[in-house]
């Protein structure tokens, strides 16, 4: 089938490029020119796993192509993808500007009968407010509109795509489905299809990235109360992840939920609630937490390491999780704001990021091409994104170059043992901190909430 794809984001440019390896021809369009530019040499704009070789392939066997021509892009397809961005507005509802402007764009070049798919996440009602613009534009409804969620997480985003837990279909007309059936004919018996309404296609999609935040915050509330009562929060997620209705994935704590979609999701369901007088408490509550959290955790390592001003710390990973470079509405980037007010030197290090981060933090921070040298001098240590390069850290190297011998693993990655051995501090999430007392012997102390009982707190050991 010829498809076409608004947007070479990261949903667009990755499922257009999935899209092109199912066998279709696809062609993207973006507004960018430079971005569009740089696509069609095949140098892409972000960095997911796998996306650089397919993209290479799917270009190469003339299956994808790129364009910045709407005419060229939408002429004789019969299906338009919208995957431009839905960000956050002030008060939480979602900004469909970028939705309008791309309906717009569409309406006036629409071959008759073409169905219009929308990929972008955006609220319920959207493919009714897209089906008006085009209609008012055409000056009649001789198209379909449909909605058709993404649920690729970055880092995994084409196995996300090729093998998906679901493939949702939301249309209101049988002509839709039967165009959305084919586009996804290739991946027949690979996964259950949920066919909804449009509308509720688009819920779909919210309340699944809500709930799941939930679950992120609920282990990051259960890894506190570890804290406090001496538990281990990855037994205690392991255990309770064994019942099959709750299942272990993303129970795992860590500095809270980041990224270009739980956090603008979240508040666009919470909007909807307080619009349609159905208010979202649970996942009010679950933004608060979530917000809270990088400046509580920040509070953490200034009180437990006895940090001053003119300190420095080694921030180890700003991208919002692992296998991505996207840094939107990171907790570690917070954490290095955080940690600058308070008048801390803070050196950066990212196996990806580091180039939009850079953007964003520019000379408030010092930037470090490996860890060893980000950890060179410094008084205290964060791994704050679960990179292998992190995992793989040699602790006693580490050691050797610090200054101070804290060491804060917020995504639990490393051995507390082999931290201990290497004489450093170690904190973590939901666990014990551990450390050498001065007689070499080894003890495990509980933090109490940010504030340590042993000598530590006042003063490096
Ligand atoms: C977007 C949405 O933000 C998200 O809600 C949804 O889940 C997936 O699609 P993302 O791909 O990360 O996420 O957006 P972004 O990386 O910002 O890419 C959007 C692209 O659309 C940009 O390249 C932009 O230039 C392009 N664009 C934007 C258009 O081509 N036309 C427009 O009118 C606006
Ligand atoms: C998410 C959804 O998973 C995906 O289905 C949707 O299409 C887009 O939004 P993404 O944001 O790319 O995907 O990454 P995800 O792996 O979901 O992680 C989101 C955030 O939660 C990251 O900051 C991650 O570090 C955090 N997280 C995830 C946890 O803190 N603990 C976990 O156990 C899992």
């Amino acid at each position: 089938m010829k498809l076409a794809m608004i947007g070479a984001g990261y949903v667009g440019l990755t499922t257009g490029a999935c899209l092109a390896e199912l066998g279709h021809h696809v062609v993207v369009f973006d507004i960018a020119r430079d971005r569009v530019a740089q696509l069609r040499r095949a140098a892409l704009p972000i960095f997911e796993p796998g996306l650089d070789r397919l993209v290479h392939k799917t270009l190469s066997s003339g299956r994808l192509s790129f364009t910045d021509c709407i005419k060229q892009a939408i002429e004789n397809v019969q299906a338009v993808f919208i995957a431009v961005g839905t960000p956050s507005l002030d008060d939480g509802d979602i900004d469909l500007s970028q939705i309008d402007a791309a309906a717009h764009l569409i309406a006036a070049n629409l071959d008759p009968q073409t169905v219009i798919v929308i990929k972008s996440t955006v609220a319920v009602g959207t493919a009714g407010r897209v089906r008006e613009i085009v209609a008012e534009k055409r000056g009649k409804a001789d198209f379909f509109v449909a909605s058709n969620p993404e649920f690729l997480r970055e880092g995994s985003a084409i196995s996300d795509f090729m093998r998906p837990d679901r493939i949702v279909l939301g249309y209101d007309d049988e002509q839709a489905g039967d165009v959305l059936d084919a586009i996804y004919a290739p991946l027949a018996g690979v996964a259950p299809v949920c066919r909804t309404s449009t509308a509720d296609a688009e819920l779909t999609k919210h309340t699944a990235n809500a709930f799941l935040a939930m679950k992120i915050c609920f282990a990051n509330q259960v890894a506190d109360l570890c804290e406090a009562v001496g538990g281990d929060v990855n037994a205690v997620m392991e255990a309770v992840g064994r019942d099959s209705r709750i299942g272990r994935s993303f129970l795992n704590p860590g500095p809270g939920y980041g990224g270009s979609c739980f956090p603008k999701d979240t508040r666009a369901f919470a909007h909807t609630g307080r619009s349609k007088n159905a208010p979202q408490s649970l996942i009010e509550s679950v933004i608060a937490t979530n917000v809270e959290r990088p400046a509580r955790l920040s509070r953490r390592i200034l009180s437990q390491a006895g940090l001053m001003r003119g300190d420095a710390v080694a921030l180890l990973g700003v991208a919002f999780k692992a296998n991505t470079d996207d840094v939107r509405e990171s907790p570690s980037m917070e954490i290095a704001r955080e940690l600058t007010k308070a008048g801390i030197r803070v050196h950066v290090h990212d196996p990806q990021a580091m180039p939009n981060a850079r953007r964003v933090l520019g000379h408030e921070v010092d930037w470090f091409d490996n860890p060893m040298d980000a950890l060179s001098g410094v008084d205290a240590a964060v791994v704050a994104t679960e990179w292998d390069d992190y995992r793989r850290l040699d602790l006693r190297r580490a050691a050797e170059c610090m200054c101070g011998r804290h060491l804060f693993d917020f995504r639990n990655l490393l051995d507390p043992a082999k931290a201990r051995h290497a004489g450093l501090v170690y904190h973590s999430i939901g666990r014990a901190t551990v450390n050498f007392k001065s007689d070499g012997a080894q003890r495990a102390v509980w933090s109490r909430g940010g504030v340590l009982p042993f000598p530590a707190a006042a003063g490096r050991p």
